[in-house]
């Protein structure tokens, strides 16, 4: 540990966690690399790479429009491309220093571009699966063009307990913006679109 370093930005986001279950950063990302990042995905969805979303995991894979509408394409870290690995380098980095600080143990870690079309939502829920609690933090980047507006819609609802009563927290989907939440705590949802929404959604997992 002799070479460890405090960031103060990863624990400002330790921080929120800790007292809030989430925090909303505008700087993990710089701008240019949220261009470089948005453009990457744009190739990819024009490429036709990306597949409706389903609800549920492996066998009781559905697809049900009436909850969720986005369509993803799952990233791999082994074969990323340069933008990529800009990406997992600052994910990886951030992991590292969450295992030395925390004790939340993150082994695994699983990512995904997502576009919503216009008039798409994610109905609420929680980001775990019935046979699988192995998320513990969830990640999402927006990579949305720079004049969007607040009226486009596409916030992330944020439900919380606050003294025993529950609150809402709306989150505007603005490009580079990173929202990290407590995957099995926080139940939220994506109001519905009116422009295409663009993000990359991923989870930090145990073994
Ligand atoms: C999800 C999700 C939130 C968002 O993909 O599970 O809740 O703001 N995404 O895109
Ligand atoms: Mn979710």
């Amino acid at each position: 540990m002799s070479d460890f370093q405090i960031n103060p930005f990863y624990e400002a986001i330790i921080d929120g966690l800790m007292s809030e279950g989430y925090f909303v950063s505008d700087r993990f990302f710089s701008e240019a690399e949220v261009a470089v990042l948005r453009s990457n995905l744009l190739k990819k969805y024009d490429e036709n790479n990306f597949k409706k979303s389903a609800i549920g995991n492996q066998s009781n894979e559905k697809i049900m429009d009436a909850i969720r509408g986005d369509f993803i394409l799952w990233m791999d870290e082994a074969g990323a491309d340069e933008a990529e690995k800009l990406y997992f380098d600052r994910i990886n980095d951030f992991v590292q220093y969450l295992n030395r600080t925390c004790f939340l143990g993150i082994q695994d870690k699983e990512f995904h571009y997502a576009l919503y079309p216009e008039g798409t939502f994610y109905k609420r829920h929680l980001d775990t699966f019935q046979n699988d609690s192995r998320r513990k933090l969830s990640m999402v980047c927006y990579l949305n063009d720079e004049d969007w507006q607040d009226n486009f819609g596409g916030e992330l609802t944020i439900y919380k307990d606050e003294n025993g009563r529950e609150t809402e927290k709306n989150i505007v989907p603005k490009p580079g913006r990173m929202v990290i939440f407590e995957s099995q705590v926080l139940e939220h949802e994506v109001k519905p679109v009116k422009q295409p929404r663009l993000s990359i959604t991923g989870w930090l997992k145990t073994r």
